[in-house]
């Protein structure tokens, strides 16, 4: 019997463990098999192991989906550990890190028991319950795959059942290995109204980081976006890479590290910098999602894949349409007043806009919000510029048949503000030291649950007051320094985490009472453009930056992993270039205007009114179309892309040349994403207030979409910051 049971063991081990040098000795008759756990979507596998010799779950593949998942088995264990702890004999970068009630640095996990769920046909979540052996703490590594977007999203649980709290150091969301000859990182950077600068350099040996320490947002100097292509740099339609992206509103990590032998761990969560987390016994700690997506051709697939999972998973209502806007803050900034806003309300009505929204300076009477100094955090009307409320308002808006929308920064506080008098210690502020002023305001403390019931009842009372309130800006314009909560007392690491965390509990909480209410997320620019605050948002303010040569390049960043639908485009009178330039670029996502409408000549009202129209008419492709970037505008000086519907019979191009040089020539440009053999026509719209069109247009022509895509159009001029949009038609 003995000897039956050794032959099965060693016949199972053969098939099962590594060939070649098994890495941790000869296999002992009690070893139990290798499991072999396997994530799916559509065209991708995520492949784990668990070791039969030691109990680890190790990662033996990631990329484009295998016809036999369990030819694995034979495959040489390359080690790398799923989710690498440390204390033990790992010597690169862990993805978590924890002392023991009795002071025992260290961690093991071996493996304990995985569960499938399938809530769906398209969803799959696996859980992959880890175990310490010697130490009452449990890790779940969730693996939530979505089939046909080909997006998959990681998040870690960990609970402690010791006696007394555990202090977590490091807590990563995912952990991912890769074995390439070579890997690019791409890296977005930037700064306020500078948004989303690519980068791509190669990883050398040892660790890159990527990261950001501001608190209350996720970014303003780096993104919380990358590229990783492998072996070789990607284009849009070659090569292999994964785009990754952490949905979480504060601090972020991302960790490269390339070790000896060439292989890469890439470490993705929270940013453990001043965050070291002790867990209550029983209390579940949850990572926020990694969400991630793998494509063999190349960066526009990837964001197609992720812009699908965004439209259906990431975003609130992201299939629904949006709305248009006239939004009255660079027109008037502070200084407005009944009857001028009144005027605006009839300029929305007479462009064709859906909604006016109302910017900073409304509220606030013993510090009246007249400029960024005073006000904020005193959510009334202010009764000199408001005499009637913003009842009066919304009626007027109501009567002539637009929506009307409100912009609030609930979680701030200006010094000179009566929520400053009544209620300093909700304020975020180091003891000892001067306070120290961002934008003139201080942050309050989210942590706390009387702050959570105020921030909850700026937008709840308001809602109460004036339901007819349409639609809302949040805005977030600071990040923290000097920071010091007095509700956590000695529990000052936690600050970070804790007040994300209280952040989506109030979100949570407001969606419950109003789920459909469209809100704008913006933080000083794009600051908190993430997934982890997109699940309560409907679109968010890319840039304070609304100069539209600069916008092409950063909706162009944003465009990587963002869809067009939530990304806000104003035209505004920033930059030098003609008002169809600026048109044609906010066009490209969520339009709206900040502009003095009544400062236009009765051929711009009309040009706009038409675009108005046309986006009106071409808004569900643009949105929900498949993006497809054909000419980059970090390659050339114009920029080139468009968008195609599901049935392949509409498609929006959008050409702009951006500078002009000497015998410089631009090329006819290749299509993408059509049917071959439909034939389309080819019609331009927004076509220029005076008629000029640079160059005989392609306008009127009608090609098959072999033609366009092997051939191309002439898109655009030869002409600096111009522009073209065609209508392209089956
Ligand atoms: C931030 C926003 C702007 C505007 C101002 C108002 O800077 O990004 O769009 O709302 O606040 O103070």
């Amino acid at each position: 019997m003995k000897k039956v049971l050794f032959i099965i063991t060693l016949i199972l081990t053969i098939i099962s463990a590594s060939v070649g040098q098994p890495p941790l000795g000869p296999p002992s008759a009690n070893q139990p098999p290798d499991i072999i756990i396997s994530v799916s979507t559509l065209n991708t596998d995520l492949v784990y192991k668990v070791n039969g010799r030691d109990r680890r779950l190790y990662q033996s593949y990631l990329g484009s989906k295998l016809d036999n998942i369990s030819e694995l088995k034979q495959a040489r264990d390359a080690e790398h550990l799923a989710y690498a702890t440390s204390g033990t004999d790992n010597l690169f970068e862990p993805a978590i890190r924890m002392t023991h009630n009795d002071g025992n640095p260290s961690l093991e996990l071996k493996y304990v028991s995985h569960n499938i769920e399938k809530p769906d046909t398209n969803i799959t979540i696996t859980s992959i319950l880890l175990k310490d052996p010697e130490y009452p703490v449990e890790v779940t590594l969730y693996i939530k795959s979505y089939a046909a977007e080909d997006v998959i999203e990681q998040w870690v649980e960990i609970v402690q059942k010791e006696a007394k709290p555990v202090t977590i150091y490091n807590y990563a969301s995912s952990m991912l290995h890769f074995d390439a000859n070579k890997y690019w990182l791409t890296q977005f950077h930037g700064y306020w109204a500078e948004e989303m600068k690519m980068q791509e350099n190669e990883l050398t040996s040892g660790i890159k980081i990527l990261d950001s320490k501001l608190g209350t947002r996720a970014h303003m100097y780096q993104t919380p976006v990358f590229f990783l292509s492998l072996n070789e740099k990607s284009d849009e339609n070659n090569g292999e890479l994964i785009a990754g992206t952490l949905g979480w509103s504060g601090n972020f990590q991302f960790v490269f590290e390339v070790d000896e032998k060439g292989s890469l761990r890439v470490i993705s969560g929270i940013n453990p910098f001043a965050s070291e987390y002790s867990i209550q016994p029983g209390k579940p700690f949850k990572t926020p999602s990694f969400i991630f997506t793998y494509s063999n051709h190349g960066k526009g697939l990837a964001s197609r894949n992720l812009h699908h999972w965004a439209t259906n998973y990431g975003i609130l209502d992201g299939t629904k349409p949006r709305l248009t806007l006239l939004n009255n803050w660079e027109t008037t900034y502070f200084n407005f007043n009944e009857p001028k806003l009144v005027g605006l309300l009839d300029d929305t009505k007479k462009m064709g806009l859906d909604l006016f929204l109302l910017d900073d300076g409304w509220f606030a009477n013993k510090y009246p919000r007249n400029d960024d100094h005073a006000g904020l955090g005193d959510w009334q009307e202010n009764k000199a510029k408001l005499p009637d409320g913003l009842g009066y308002l919304v009626k007027e808006a109501d009567s002539i048949g637009v929506k009307f929308g409100i912009w609030i920064e609930p979680e701030m506080v200006n010094p000179k503000s009566e929520l400053y008098e009544n209620h300093p210690e909700w304020i975020l502020k180091l003891p000892n030291r001067p306070e120290n002023y961002y934008r003139n305001q201080l942050v309050l403390d989210l942590t706390n649950p009387k702050v959570q019931e105020f921030v909850y009842n700026v937008v709840d009372g308001m809602m109460t007051k004036y339901p007819g309130i349409g639609f809302i800006k949040w805005d977030c314009n600071r990040m923290m320094t000097n920071a010091y909560s007095v509700y956590l007392k000695d529990e000052q690491s936690h600050l970070y985490i804790d007040y994300v965390n209280s952040l989506y509990s109030v979100l949570a909480r407001l969606r419950q009472k109003y789920p459909h209410l469209p809100v704008m997320l913006c933080s000083g620019g794009g600051g908190r453009v993430d997934y982890g605050a997109l699940r309560y948002f409907t679109e968010f303010w890319a840039s304070d930056d609304t100069d539209p040569l600069e916008r092409v390049y950063i909706q162009w960043g944003y465009s990587y992993f963002f869809p067009s639908f939530a990304v806000c485009n104003h035209i505004t009178s920033w930059g030098k270039q003609s008002l169809k330039f600026r048109t044609d670029v906010a066009m490209m996502g969520k339009m709206g205007y900040d502009i003095q409408i009544n400062g236009f000549t009765e051929k711009e009202l009309k040009f706009s009114q038409d675009a108005i129209a046309n986006y009106k008419r071409l808004s569900d492709v643009i949105w929900h179309g498949d993006l497809y970037r054909l000419i980059s505008p970090y390659e050339e000086d114009r920029a080139v892309l468009m968008y195609v519907n599901s049935s392949k019979d509409k498609a929006v191009l959008f050409a702009y040349t951006l500078n002009s040089r000497f015998g410089e020539t631009f090329n006819r440009v290749r299509l993408q994403g059509l049917d071959p053999v439909k034939t389309y026509n080819i019609r331009e719209i927004n076509v220029q207030p005076d008629g000029q069109r640079f160059r005989p247009s392609e306008s009127g022509k009608s090609y098959s979409g072999d033609y366009l895509m092997k051939i191309g159009l002439n898109v655009g001029s030869g002409a600096a910051l111009s522009s073209t949009v065609f209508e392209i038609t089956e």
